[in-house]
């Protein structure tokens, strides 16, 4: 589904003009459809109705309170990677029986946090992240729940910045180690292992890195069973892309994965979990900016919107395409544009030779499928405030995060006379 779409020549977000919210809110913002949200999520539910599965949310993908507890509703459990997502998890309704731990590198702090919070498990990443849970537990008189995260040394086909499971990326354990770190693992004090783990990358447009990948975690589900560990869940991790580019794109269906994953590991009877971030919520949003300026320098003509790359990243960061649409449709002559933000750097472009109906100042500029790793990348450089977002829900809209203020923004820092 889609709940961005014109009517009558202008952008709506459901049953909302988008520009009755800009009037209201003030550009630039995030807008978030809650309809997206849910039948995004109802899908992966559908999709997964063959296993005993958990829809564990990727936080890092938006982690706005309003969406996870939409998210929490609807029977998600969450996986995160810091105390900061734990607790907003926690905080969202989402008990810590459906929270997994994932991260490279969960500090002894974290580790104690998650053991009080007694969450479903640990994402191991290493042997020695391993003793460390070990011991934290025993100090706590606690038992962590583990999974090693697994590498499979398989090359996601996705941009080299979110390709994860290759044998030289920094994630989780070689694969031909698993085996002798399950044995440790067996051995130590206050851990019990139940499951393996896996996570390739983010954005994958094929299905077949992830047929490949989840066979080797079958293989060795197998093996570790035989070798007598008791491993009652796999976890395959998230990265089911979108698509970006509407014309173009052709991401692979909730039910594709499923059917990749039932094909695979469906006959190990494991309970699965999977971690979906931007799948679930990359299209249930949109940043909308205004144009500030218009200008002509050379052959480029650009279009200067309110957003920059420190509200939204991806463009810059990875060269991301991103649908760019214009709040009101007109008949004027079709320009192409370098869309670009007000920020002091090259990098501050949203997209270069844009086809667009003349744009002046003051026209909104819709920048879409920014529901995931939009708001939640975001900074404050420049010394421009975070920006606000809204959910939609029908004919109505709530701001579900505030603009903050000048003030508290500088009052963060301390000059040295007034410092302790
Ligand atoms: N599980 C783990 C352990 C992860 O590291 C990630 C994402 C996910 C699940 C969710 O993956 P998803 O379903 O959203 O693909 N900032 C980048 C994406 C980084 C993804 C990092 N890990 C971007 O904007 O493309």
């Amino acid at each position: 589904m889609n709940a961005f779409a014109y009517r009558d020549g202008h952008y709506y977000a459901e049953d909302v003009a988008i520009q009755q919210i800009a009037d209201a809110v003030g550009t630039p913002f995030y807008c978030y459809s809650r309809a997206v949200i849910e039948a995004r999520y109802d899908a992966f539910a559908d999709a997964l109705r063959g296993f005993n599965a958990l829809i564990c949310y990727a936080v890092k993908a938006n982690s706005n309170q309003a969406l996870i507890t939409l998210l929490a509703a609807r029977g998600a459990g969450a996986d995160v990677v810091s105390e900061g997502e734990m607790r907003r998890a926690l905080a969202a309704g989402i008990p810590a029986s459906k929270i997994v731990y994932s991260g490279v590198a969960k500090t002894v702090r974290e580790i104690e946090f998650a053991l009080q919070q007694d969450i479903r498990q640990f994402n191991v990443e290493s042997e020695q992240e391993l003793e460390t849970i070990s011991a934290a537990a025993v100090r706590l008189n606690r038992t962590a729940r583990v999974a090693f995260r697994i590498n499979p040394n398989v090359d996601a086909g996705t941009h080299e910045k979110i390709s994860t499971g290759k044998s030289d990326n920094k994630f989780g354990i070689a694969i031909d180690t698993a085996t002798a770190a399950y044995d440790k693992a067996r051995k130590l004090p206050g851990v019990e292992v139940c499951g393996v783990d896996l996570h390739i990358g983010s954005q994958i447009m094929n299905l077949q890195p992830f047929a490949a990948a989840f066979t080797r975690i079958a293989e060795l589900t197998q093996e570790l069973k035989d070798a007598g560990h008791t491993i009652s869940t796999i976890d395959l991790g998230g990265g089911l892309g979108i698509n970006y580019d509407p014309q173009n794109d052709k991401a692979p269906s909730a039910a594709d994965y499923a059917r990749i994953a039932s094909e695979t590991v469906g006959h190990l009877n494991c309970d699965i979990i999977v971690e979906p971030g931007r799948s679930l919520v990359g299209n249930a949003g949109v940043l909308v900016s205004q144009v500030i300026y218009t200008k002509t320098n050379g052959t480029s003509k650009f279009l200067i919107v309110d957003a920059a790359m420190n509200d939204f990243l991806r463009p810059s960061m990875y060269n991301a395409y991103h649908s760019i649409v214009v709040g009101r449709q007109t008949d004027a002559e079709e320009e192409l544009y370098d869309v670009v933000g007000p920020v002091c750097e090259t990098a501050d472009t949203f997209a270069r030779k844009r086809q667009l109906p003349r744009q002046e100042a003051g026209d909104l500029v819709i920048i879409e499928g920014t529901g995931a790793y939009g708001s939640a990348m975001a900074s404050t450089y420049n010394t421009r405030p975070l920006i606000p977002e809204v959910l939609v829900d029908g004919d109505e809209f709530r701001v579900i995060r505030r603009r903050p203020d000048y003030d508290s923004m500088i009052a963060l820092d301390i000059p040295w006379d007034a410092a302790d």
